[in-house]
């Protein structure tokens, strides 16, 4: 049975990056952008980052795209898998492709592709957690909330075997 054996960052420490990421997007996306959200990981990071950036003054535009790689396992099955789209109509707007996570750097990649293909505007990338460790695949994030060594994690909307997404804080998972 898998467990959380040590807290990483606390509610404080996370609510605090959050503010200072939306500080950050907020002075370099000026127009009306569209976020784009991968799921499920992505869904308290977007629903407390959206009301940071309300705070500091943008109106951003929510979207969410489903993709799948990992299933029950911790190793990533090295394939992604599109399981829910976005609509069409965002040609020409600015995106914030908005994950969880960037590790081996291939969901974010895959994502990056597919936008791409529809003629999206200028296109940049958030993730709360990157692991730049485990990279495989070169994606590089325009804004980061917390860089950490190769741990697995859990909590603040992440899982470990769909367990541990309810946590307020992010967590070291054990076996
Ligand atoms: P990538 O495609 O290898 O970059 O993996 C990205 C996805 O894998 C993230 O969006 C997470 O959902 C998942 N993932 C990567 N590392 C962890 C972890 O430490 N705990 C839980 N999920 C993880
Ligand atoms: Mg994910």
């Amino acid at each position: 049975m898998s467990q959380i054996t040590k807290t990483l960052f606390d509610e404080a420490q996370i609510a605090e990056r959050v503010d200072a990421l939306a500080v950050d997007i907020a002075q370099k996306l000026t127009g009306e952008f569209v976020i784009v959200g991968l799921l499920k990981g992505s869904f308290v990071f977007v629903a407390d980052l959206v009301r940071a950036l309300c705070r500091h003054g943008a109106k951003p535009r929510v979207e969410f795209m489903r993709l799948s790689s990992y299933g029950l396992e911790r190793e990533s099955s090295g394939e992604v898998h599109l399981l829910g789209d976005i609509p069409t109509d965002i040609a020409g707007r600015e995106i914030l492709l908005v994950d969880d996570i960037v590790d081996t750097g291939r969901s974010i990649a895959y994502a990056r592709v597919l936008l791409e293909q529809r003629e999206v505007g200028k296109l940049w990338i958030c993730a709360l957690i990157d692991k730049p460790s485990r990279r495989e695949v070169d994606v590089a994030a325009d804004f980061v909330g917390f860089t950490i060594d190769d741990l697995f994690i859990a909590g603040y909307g992440i899982d470990y075997a769909e367990r541990y997404r309810y946590l307020p804080t992010i967590g070291v998972a054990e076996q």
